[in-house]
């Protein structure tokens, strides 16, 4: 996945000060974890910082002068009744995201001396939550923007959402079939700008047929396979062999079928879509040239075309190391609406084609920042060093046996390490607990032989950590151990749900506390989940060189939560979630912020209750309830449970199936 350098060995060394993502923090700076230690600058793009008091902002509009506190804010929601683990959308800082992409491409327009316009559609499969299409439609109206549908559901839900509004674009992708087309041409008929994107030439027979029977004049898009193809995990969206759009001789021969009707004018937008979060500049420009040759013929060719879609692909810089690293981009926002608006200038003024108005179709870059998970840690298994005994015949104590030969060896390794032997001493120590294992499963070695091993190990391997630090050049081996030696840290979230694509595809979001930032974290912990599945982990998170196996966090203090944030989870994770283990849908709260900083909750969506999940199952709750109380009043008749234990019992379980499916503790 990662295409950047490794991490350089003398990089990832310290026990406890070199978190600094940043790579600038020594022992002697205040223990405080700072900006630099979750890189919260970098990725954060103004809207985060943290506070004096060490907890998490947001600044919606980027300025000091209008921020809010996120600590604040979940426990406003506690008070309100609705704990841990909620999604938190920020309308305000997704209004700032879209002034952002309008005043790019505003501001590219004009340097340029571009004629046509520009108009910004939002994929509603990004995020088609109905706070969140509601709140791009609210927001996107004054921007001009539009909304762009990949299925039938998503039409007639944005048809609903836009009425009385003619001139917003809708721009219909994805496999229409029959119904999806009759929608689109039903809406045209409304007086709707809508076009649907053809995929393929059955779909432009059912557009003509449709078309003449609601006797409607309809725009047409087409959908073409650049030759370009994007990069990284989604460069299969393009190229040749990509699922969707026509061929180039497809498109001839669409245009031919369209002149043979006389309706070649309806061929208004050409699109194309290279492939989601596009790393890379080059592959921008490469694609947007191509694309924007295909224009100029179909102008020359007598089409109608007026609209240039380059599909979405704009990317989010998730762990702000502005590289072409999958989950980063190597651009800016300026960078990419300037080549758009260049490219496509340079290419129709070659050919004296009229310039375009430029459709941008981005998804993740519209609502990435404008979501944050948070999420409370339970508890943690902590790596620390065990009492070793002294000697060898306090060794033999633990058992009646003698200690074979691999222990032996693994408790003088444990005597002899030092700064000079270090990697000696741990090859010893690795190849001592091999043997230890394989002497156990033979039957040679007792449980508590065994069980001594492994104290020896971690501990020698604590020790070899710390002997570590400051090693120039530090060899590679022990470079790992900070990989090896984390702690595991319980989280009261479903990845499978909330945070999908980190399972599915290794992606990585910048992840930190939301408060504590005051103390320097000393722990490296990695992140598991509710779910019975080792899958239900975070292992990699955001770092400048690479991805990093673990994240900072501090020591769990007892009855003191401790919160941590996903951010910039705003795109696909809410839609391709799941409910793996029956863990539902978070709580999610619609937060605004007014002028002088204050927040106020504008809707809470409830989180999924058990009895929800379970009928999402196929489930009957009241018949659930019933066997539950037949076996009750069973237990009863036979003299197990009392009538007033059998109440309560069935109380208990009807308590249950309306509360949330993650752990309530903390909402009390
Ligand atoms: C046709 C089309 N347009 C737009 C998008 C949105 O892409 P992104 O979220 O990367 O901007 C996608 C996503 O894959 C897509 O398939």
């Amino acid at each position: 996945m990662s295409n950047k350098k490794t991490l350089t060995p003398s990089t990832a060394s310290a026990a406890t000060a070199d978190f600094d993502l940043g790579g600038s923090s020594s022992s002697s700076e205040p223990l405080i974890a700072n900006a630099a230690t979750y890189a919260i600058d970098a990725w954060g793009d103004g809207f985060f910082a943290i506070s004096d008091a060490g907890t998490v902002v947001v600044r919606p509009d980027r300025s000091p002068s209008r921020e809010v506190d996120l600590l604040e804010i979940v426990e406003g929601l506690r008070d309100r009744g609705y704990g841990s683990p909620v999604l938190l959308h920020f309308g305000d800082v997704l209004d700032t995201v879209l002034r952002d992409l309008r005043a790019a491409f505003d501001k590219a327009i004009e340097e340029n001396g571009y004629q046509g316009a520009y108009q910004g559609v939002f994929p509603v499969k990004v995020n088609q939550q109905r706070c969140v299409v509601e709140d791009v439609g609210r927001i996107g109206a004054g921007l001009g923007f539009g909304l762009e549908v990949g299925s039938k559901p998503e039409l007639l839900a944005v048809l609903a959402l836009t009425v009385d509004q003619p001139d917003r674009l809708i721009v219909c992708n994805g496999f229409k079939e029959d119904r999806y087309i009759e929608f689109a041409m039903l809406a045209a008929k409304l007086g709707r700008t809508i076009v649907p994107v053809l995929e393929n030439l059955k779909e432009l027979e059912l557009v003509l047929q449709h078309a003449e029977r609601i006797g409607v004049r309809p725009k047409i898009g087409i959908r073409v396979n650049l030759n370009t193809r994007g990069a990284g995990r989604w460069a299969t969206s393009s190229g040749v062999k990509a699922k969707f759009g026509l061929s180039l001789a497809e498109v001839l021969k669409a245009v031919d079928i369209l002149r043979d009707r006389g309706m070649l004018d309806c061929l208004e937008l050409l699109h194309c879509h290279m492939g989601s979060q596009m790393q890379d500049i080059r592959l921008v420009m490469a694609g947007v040239a191509e694309l924007a040759r295909i224009y100029t013929e179909l102008h020359r060719l007598g089409a109608g075309v007026r609209y240039i879609d380059v599909g979405g692909g704009l990317g989010v810089d998730y762990d702000g190391s502005q590289t072409n690293f999958a989950f980063s981009r190597n651009y800016s926002l300026e960078e990419y609406a300037s080549t758009v608006v260049y490219r496509i200038q340079s290419i129709c003024d070659d050919r004296g084609v009229p310039h375009p108005t430029i459709v941008t179709e981005s998804g993740r870059a519209m609502v990435a920042q404008q979501s944050i998970l948070i999420f409370d840690v339970m508890g943690s298994n902590r790596f620390e060093p065990h009492d070793i005994p002294g000697d060898l015949e306090q060794l033999r104590g633990h058992g009646d046996e003698q200690p074979a030969r691999p222990l032996i060896d693994l408790f003088e390794a444990w005597q002899r390490i030092s700064p000079e032997n270090l990697l000696e001493c741990w090859h010893d120590a690795q190849s001592a607990r091999a043997e230890a294992l394989n002497l156990f499963s033979l039957g040679y070695m007792s449980l508590e032989h065994r069980a001594e091993v492994e104290r020896i190990f971690w501990t020698l391997a604590l020790r070899a950590r710390e002997l570590s630090v400051g090693l120039d050049p530090l060899p590679e081996e022990l470079a790992e151990l900070d990989d090896l030696l984390t702690d595991v840290y319980f989280c009261n979230l479903s990845v499978f749900q909330s945070l999908p694509d980190c399972w599915a595809i290794d992606q990585v979001f910048p992840m930190m506390p939301i408060h504590r930032l005051d103390e320097m974290p000393t722990r490296r912990g990695t992140l598991a989940d509710l779910t019975c599945d080792s899958d239900g982990k975070v292992d990699q998170f955001i770092d400048r060189e690479d991805v990093r196996r673990w994240l900072p966090l501090h020591d769990l203090v007892p009855d003191r939560p401790y919160l941590l944030g996903a951010f910039l989870v705003g795109a696909y994770q809410e839609t391709l979630g799941d409910l793996h283990n029956l863990f539902g849908d978070t709580h999610a709260a619609h937060v605004r912020v007014d002028d002088a900083g204050r927040w106020w909750i504008e809707e809470i969506i409830e989180g999924d209750t058990v009895r929800e999940v379970l009928a999402y199952m196929q489930y009957d709750s009241a018949a659930l309830t019933r066997a539950i109380r037949g076996e009750c009043e069973r237990s009863v008749h036979r003299g197990k449970m009392t009538a007033r234990e059998s109440r309560e019992m069935v109380q208990a379980y009807e308590n249950g199936l309306s509360g949330y499916t993650y752990l309530e503790g903390d909402s009390d």
